[in-house]
This record gives C-alpha cells, structure tokens and sequence, in this order.
C-alpha cells in the first residue's frame, strides 16, 4: 500500500502539494469514490485513480527516459556542473531517481532514470550481457579489419580485455553502430582509440529493449509507457 500523493507525484504530472489541492478540491477520484485525503493509502496495482476523469497510471517505481544532451554530467548531484537530474522538474526529482549506468559527459542519447535498484542492478550486471547499441562519429573511417578487431574482443593498451563487441560500418567507414554487451570506463573511445581512430560524436540508441524515443530533443524526457517498463523488466 502506497499513499495516495506519493502515487500521484510519481507520474510526474503533479507536485504533492498540487496533489493536496486536487484532493481538497475533489478533482481526484478513487475507484469512483473522491479521495478522502492526500495521505490516503492504495494499492497502485488494485486500485484506479482518476484526476479530473483522466486515468492517472499509477506505478510503485519510477522510470524515465532522456535524450541525455552533450555536456551535462550522469551523475546525480555535483556541486560544480550541471548533472541530468537538474534537467528534471521538481517532481520527479525529489522521488531519488539515479541513471542507470554511464554516459560520458561528452555523450549524448539514451538514458534511463529510475528508482527501481532492483531493476538497475539487472540491467548493469556484467553476467546478463544486456546489449547497448550506440551510433559514432570517428576522425579517420574504421574499416572491415576493425570491423573483426572488435569481434574477436579488444585489448587496451593498459592490458583490459574487452568482450567481443560488434561494428556496423555507416558511409564511408567514419560513421558506425556498436553494440556493447558490458560497460567499462570510456569503453567505446578507447576500444577505437586502439583501432587508431578516435570518437567525436557517441550516442547511445538503445539499451536491451529500450530504444531511445528520436521525437526527443536532447534534454528532454518522458516517463516510459507500460509497455516499455514490461519489457525492459520494471514493475508494471
Ligand atoms: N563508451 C564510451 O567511450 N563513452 C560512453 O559514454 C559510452 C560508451
């Protein structure tokens, strides 16, 4: 059981204390009955609340997608630079939300932002190999010897083993598409670095079922929908 401003805010729509107002207003109704009071208790899985006649989707956890823009940190807080969390409304950002792995601050593209731990946890475990696509630029075309370079697995020049990692060459070879099965730090720069190319432009398209939605400027977001939280193993 979960209160009833707590649900409400979590959708993102409504601050607790517009929650308060809508209530004392009698603008929400639960399971047909108007609320009774802010604090009162449901479950989001049994129970439909409507604001205003509109279905309100209520969920127990949180699940955002951005279109991360270049030069915001993935962090969530620094005291110097501006990190994504900053790009959300006050909403969203007091429900402890955290992104769900990195992108570098030089990055661009999907990124998922939840307070499910559970969820984050699947999701970044080296043992499930989630696959995580992303589009680069390079400096100098990447060619069909990269190409089985990557396949076979990478060495960096420190000695770290890479997994086998698949490039799609793009035109002529300077843009391409990499699929990860694993994160490690600046993977993608330094895997191309040690083809002799470096990266200018990385964005991630997707991370196992969660594709990132293109009508997103970068900086902005939306919640997922039902069906993207199903699929990528949310709570529905
Ligand atoms: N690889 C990188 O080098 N940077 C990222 O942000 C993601 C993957």
């Amino acid at each position: 059981m979960e209160r009833l401003d707590k649900l409400l805010a979590a959708t993102g729509r409504w601050s607790r204390r517009e929650v308060k107002g809508l209530v004392k207003a009698g603008r929400v109704l639960v399971d047909g009955i108007p609320a009774a009071a802010p604090e009162q208790k449901l479950d989001p899985a049994l129970s439909r609340v409507l604001v205003d006649g509109e279905e309100a989707v209520l969920r127990k956890y949180t699940y955002v997608m951005m279109n991360k823009p270049a030069g915001v940190l993935s962090a969530t807080e620094d005291t110097r630079q501006e990190t994504v969390l900053d790009l959300l409304p006050p909403e969203l950002r007091r429900q402890g939300l955290f992104p769900v792995g990195r992108l570098d601050k030089d990055s661009e593209g999907l990124l998922l932002l939840t307070n499910d731990g559970e969820l984050a946890h699947r999701l970044l475990s080296p043992k499930r190999h989630v696959d995580k696509v992303y589009y680069i630029r390079t400096d100098m075309p990447l060619t069909e010897e990269d190409r089985e370079a990557f396949a076979r697995g990478i060495i960096l020049a420190d000695g770290t083993v890479c997994l086998p990692a698949g490039l799609e060459l793009l035109g002529d070879g300077r843009e391409a598409l990499v699929t990860l099965h694993e994160g490690k730090f600046h993977q993608i720069k330094r895997m191309s670095a040690s083809r002799g190319a470096a990266v200018c432009r990385l964005k991630r398209l997707s991370m196992g079922t969660l594709v990132l939605d293109e009508t997103l400027s970068p900086g902005e977001f939306r919640l997922l929908t039902g069906e993207e939280v199903t699929k990528i193993g949310g709570k529905p």
